[in-house]
């Protein structure tokens, strides 16, 4: 992979977007959310490759891939987010840039939703957007490699 590629990482649930829950989550599916993450990243000058699990393992995987080849790192890693601290300590060997993102604002959900543990690990977080949390993600991402 060049330099300039980034991952675009999502966790379980993720790949049921359009139809899960679309008065949270929305109306945009996964395959469109896909799309606009590859769009977004041409206009950027960036690769950008997107990826879906259900598997906590198969993302922890994903991630010690992106620590050796040093991409930097999209993460909505869905409920994940609240209790893994594998996919904690995975993200954390991760020495590139790392952006925690969110559809929604966890912060105004449920109180299991406050905590994220990965939180801590990465370079920062944006939540509550919508799939624009995305478009904001892979911006911050550019601007730091031009900075
Ligand atoms: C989510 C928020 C998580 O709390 C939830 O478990 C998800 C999606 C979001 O994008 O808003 O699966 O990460």
């Amino acid at each position: 992979m060049s330099s300039s590629t980034v991952l675009v990482l999502n966790g379980p649930n993720l790949g049921r977007l359009g139809v899960r829950e679309p008065d949270i989550y929305g109306h945009t599916t996964y395959a469109e959310l896909a799309d606009l993450c590859v769009a977004t990243g041409a206009e950027l000058g960036l690769s950008v490759e997107v990826r879906q699990t259900d598997s906590e393992a198969e993302l922890v995987g994903w991630l010690h891939e992106a620590a050796d080849a040093e991409i930097p790192v999209v993460l909505n890693a869905g409920a994940f987010t609240h209790y893994s601290y594998a996919l904690r300590d995975a993200l954390a060997q991760v020495r590139s840039l790392t952006v925690e993102v969110h559809l929604s604002n966890p912060a105004a959900r449920e109180e299991f939703r406050h905590t994220s543990v990965i939180a801590g690990v990465v370079t920062g977080s944006i939540s509550g957007f919508g799939v624009e949390s995305y478009v904001l993600a892979l911006g911050a991402i550019a601007a730091r490699l031009q900075a």
